[in-house]
């Protein structure tokens, strides 16, 4: 049994019991439940055909919705009639999209749709009444898709740098596409950024320099989407292309208002396995944005802006959104170093807190630039914003384990960090510390930080909010002093939200292969004596990742996005029939399972 928390506004709810990991429904709380809003390969324009597994062309998917929806935004018009949906497309899983195939042919006809599922979707909503599911809108005025074929500015000190020009981009300013976009967040004058993180497994890569093996160069000639045997930029061994791969690895900005906008990507971010950023208005009128990059041992990071936000921070519009398109341009990069307040020896990785009764210090935001120029010795600006990796190694930041989804809590400022694990903790290389206690970090934590000088200053405190895992079968667990036997299981938190009061919600990805259910949504409240009690909300089909929570708890509605599932292929146990639960591919018990979008919402 587990602790329900009556909610004061309209998302009360029983948590679930936790889902064994084969189980390939959609599992919501009693009185509640789900449908798709929108699904893979469903047409945003009456001329696009519907998703035809047999017959899909490239041309039929740049104008349908993508593959494997990360990051999530549900964007309300003030009528609350009609609202904007936007969505990141991270990767493709060409195993289960469409039949098996060793046809040359058809495998370079299948890379140009694999192109065309990835990217972004921009989608029109609407409903008859405020407060009820909604609907997506064929033809609606800000429907749009974003691919690999879309072309993006670069902005920032790096954009027309030696560092990324190539044959096709002499002036190094336009970039064609947007990859591995995964988590992302809606900045206050209501433009969406989203996350470019695992961009080097598109790229057959020379791999000879440290820089490009410090971003997961291998030195391959083929990669699994193919795209370099007939698209020259995806091959960095051809001489002109070199620089393409670091033309990714941004942080991505979109007017989802205006279809036609050029979206950017924004160099003055920095360079790295973005999984997402976001943006909270400081003190004093800055844009202050937290940043993760996902990777066993690498940073958290925090941009912020030379200029101040033009509207009160409450809600879009309010300023002069133009201005506020360009604040992300301009300002200095920050990398974390966390130091612990316990003694070293107390640390021991094999759990139970320490002497002082807390993972917990103080830590500090070391420039990386200052006034918008390098502070990095033997690196120049342009260096530190393309090959930032190799800046923070320099200054001292601390390795983590795998930070995902920062962000920080639009009640009190303070900010989350979802770190989902890390095999290579405990190793030479990266000792356990205080913020990072767990050997091999097998189920993640989160981390809280309290920022001591001012939003946009440098000190912080910071403790551990959660030491994940299943309490019943997994040691060390901790849940900010809430009784464990109270809590849901939970294991890799990837993505965070807020609903209106506050309280954390974070969805996983890789349960399944560590507590062995089926990954899920949860709630967290952060203050009183409900603190650290985690409540799990939903659970996804199998081998689904939980992605893009929003919570509109006063309306009683929640979205997320199932991403992969059903992802290994496998016929039998393994396969998923989400969200149609019929056959694909012409009968049998052939599976094609369909990433999409989902609302929950009252029976
Ligand atoms: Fe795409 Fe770090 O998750
Ligand atoms: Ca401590
Ligand atoms: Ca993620
Ligand atoms: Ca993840």
């Amino acid at each position: 049994a587990f602790a329900a928390q009556p909610g004061r506004t309209g998302l009360a709810f029983d948590p679930i019991a936790p889902v064994n990991r084969l189980v390939d429904d959609f599992t919501v709380p009693a009185g509640y439940r789900w449908q798709p809003i929108i699904r893979w390969g469903d047409p945003l324009f009456s001329a696009v055909p519907a998703l035809d597994f047999e017959h899909q062309s490239a041309e039929a998917q740049a104008g349908q919705f993508g593959y494997n929806s990360d990051y999530l935004d549900i964007i309300a018009d003030p009528s609350g009639k009609t609202a904007v949906l936007v969505n990141n497309h991270e990767y493709v899983n060409p195993n289960i999209m469409f039949p098996a195939t060793t046809d040359a042919a058809e495998r370079r006809r299948r890379g140009d749709i694999y192109k065309a599922a990835q990217g972004m979707s921009v989608v029109e909503l609407r409903r008859r009444k405020v407060g009820e599911p909604w609907s997506y809108v064929v033809d609606g005025r800000r429907n749009r898709r974003v691919t690999v074929e879309t072309v993006f500015e670069l902005t920032g000190p790096a954009a027309g740098s030696d560092l990324v020009k190539t044959a096709a981009d002499p002036e190094g300013r336009w970039v064609k596409g947007t990859l591995g976009n995964c988590a992302g967040g809606t900045t206050p004058w209501g433009t969406v950024l989203s996350g470019e993180e695992n961009f080097n497994g598109y790229f057959a890569w020379a791999a000879d320099t440290a820089a490009q093996k410090r971003y997961g160069s291998t030195a391959t000639t083929s990669t699994e989407n193919g795209w370099e045997a007939y698209d020259p930029r995806f091959d960095a061994h051809d001489p002109s292309f070199v620089n393409e791969p670091n033309r990714f690895g941004y942080i991505v900005e979109i007017d989802p208002e205006d279809p036609t906008s050029t979206p950017v990507k924004h160099t003055a971010m920095g360079r790295f396995k973005h999984e997402g950023a976001n943006v909270i208005i400081a003190e004093d009128g800055r844009v202050v944005a937290y940043m993760g990059d996902d990777e066993r041992n690498d940073y958290l990071y925090k941009f912020v802006s030379k200029n101040r936000f033009t509207g009160n921070g409450k809600g879009r519009g309010k300023g002069r959104r133009r201005d506020d398109m360009r604040l992300l341009s301009e300002g200095d990069l920050y990398v974390a170093r966390f130091t612990g307040d316990s003694p070293a020896g107390e640390i021991t990785g094999a759990g139970g807190l320490p002497g002082d009764g807390a993972f917990d210090g103080v830590g500090q935001w070391i420039p990386l630039t200052s006034n918008g120029v390098s502070v990095v010795p033997g690196m120049s600006t342009e260096e530190v914003l393309v090959y930032t990796r190799l800046a923070a190694d320099r200054v001292g930041a601390t390795k983590m384990d795998r930070p995902e989804d920062v962000e920080p809590s639009p009640v009190t400022g303070k900010v989350y960090v979802a770190l989902t694990n890390n095999s290579n903790r405990g190793g030479a290389s990266a000792p356990v510390d205080e913020a990072n206690p767990i050997s091999g970090n097998r189920y993640g934590h989160v981390i809280e930080l309290t920022e001591t000088s001012g939003q946009a200053g440098t000190s912080f405190g910071w403790s551990i909010l959660l030491l994940c895992g299943d309490p019943s079968t997994t040691a060390p667990t901790y849940f900010a002093g809430f009784p464990k036997e109270l809590v849901s299981p939970i294991s890799c938190p990837d993505n965070v939200a807020f609903d209106s009061e506050g309280n954390l919600w974070i969805s996983t990805d890789g349960a399944p292969g560590t507590i062995g259910y089926n990954d899920g949504l949860f709630k967290v409240p952060l203050d009183g004596e409900q603190r650290g009690n985690v409540q799990q909300f939903l659970a996804v089909p199998r081998e689904a990742e939980t992605c893009g929570p929003v919570i509109h708890d006063r309306e009683g509605l929640v979205f997320v996005a199932v991403q992969h599932p059903g992802e290994n292929g496998a016929v039998g146990d393994q396969h998923s029939y989400f969200p149609d639960y019929v056959p694909r591919h012409g009968g049998g018990d052939a599976a094609a399972p369909r990433p999409s979008v989902v609302q929950v919402f009252r029976a």
